[in-house]
């Protein structure tokens, strides 16, 4: 890989920068002061030096951001905040947000710059679960229950798969909702169908991949590898519900 294109990719500089700083000597490689931007380097074994910092190798990114309400899970929107715009432009090139939540939703999203991670996420044929919990209008009714689970269908006449909601304990205007697809806007659309209305949502989960307690709605942090991967593990539902609960009665109660 060319020296330009390696710094440029795994850091906040652009490529012009990248060849500025090259032509000044503030980059070595392998300890050595290197001054041609095309110089091949090998991504995975050369070390590569910035100003004193060493530049780390990344194949893909991944970030974690706690998703607050006002901002669009979008690239490039005109008329809105986009999510990105909470992202520290350092880690914030090439990435895009792996599934939505609406605008006056909040709570975990992904951004990743990996296409393939990204699919196989959101495909309904590979059954990843999301977990959310929603503040409703009125009250939660045990139908609910049977309901989601035989697949609601939608004011549109399509039909969800077999979904799980239950209410939180003690709090019947709260639910946990669990889904293996992302239609648009399907949790608010899926309470409308049975006469209820959705206040507020929160995405705590996806597959066992949770917000952790001190990620700040706003907040965002990079993932590690085996973080990632719980993107695509079976969820450890005591966990998830135990984790819920004290996010629950730490930070959303009020709501
Ligand atoms: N379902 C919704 O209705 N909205 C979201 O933001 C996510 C799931």
């Amino acid at each position: 890989m060319r020296l330009d294109k390696f710094i440029s990719d795994n850091s906040a500089l652009s490529r012009s920068q990248v060849r500025d700083a090259v032509k000044k000597g503030l980059v070595k490689v392998d300890g050595i002061i290197i001054k041609q931007a095309d110089f091949k380097i090998s991504p995975e074994t050369s070390s590569v030096e910035y100003a004193g910092n060493i530049i780390s190798y990344r194949k893909n990114r991944y970030i974690l951001l706690n998703k607050p309400a006002g901002f669009v899970c979008s690239t490039n929107d005109p008329e809105s905040h986009t999510v990105l715009e909470l992202v520290p432009p350092e880690l914030s090139k090439k990435v895009f947000p792996a599934g939505r939540l609406d605008k006056d939703s909040e709570g975990l999203v992904l951004l990743t710059d990996d296409g393939e991670l990204s699919h196989r996420i959101l495909t309904p044929e590979k059954h990843v679960p999301k977990f959310y919990i929603v503040k409703l209008a009125e009250c939660f009714k045990i139908q609910y229950i049977d309901l989601f689970a035989s697949g609601i269908s939608l004011s549109n006449g399509e039909v969800c798969m077999p979904a799980k909601v239950f209410p939180v304990e003690n709090n019947d205007l709260w639910a946990i909702v669990e889904l293996r697809e992302g239609k648009y806007h399907q949790v608010k659309r899926m309470f409308a169908s049975v006469g209820n209305k959705v206040e507020y949502l929160f995405r705590f989960c996806m597959g066992n991949l949770k917000i952790p307690e001190k990620l700040a709605i706003g907040d965002c942090m990079e993932l590690m590898h085996k973080d990632v991967e719980k993107l695509i593990q079976t969820p450890d539902y005591d966990c998830i519900l135990r984790k819920l609960y004290v996010y629950f009665s730490s930070y959303l109660i009020n709501k």
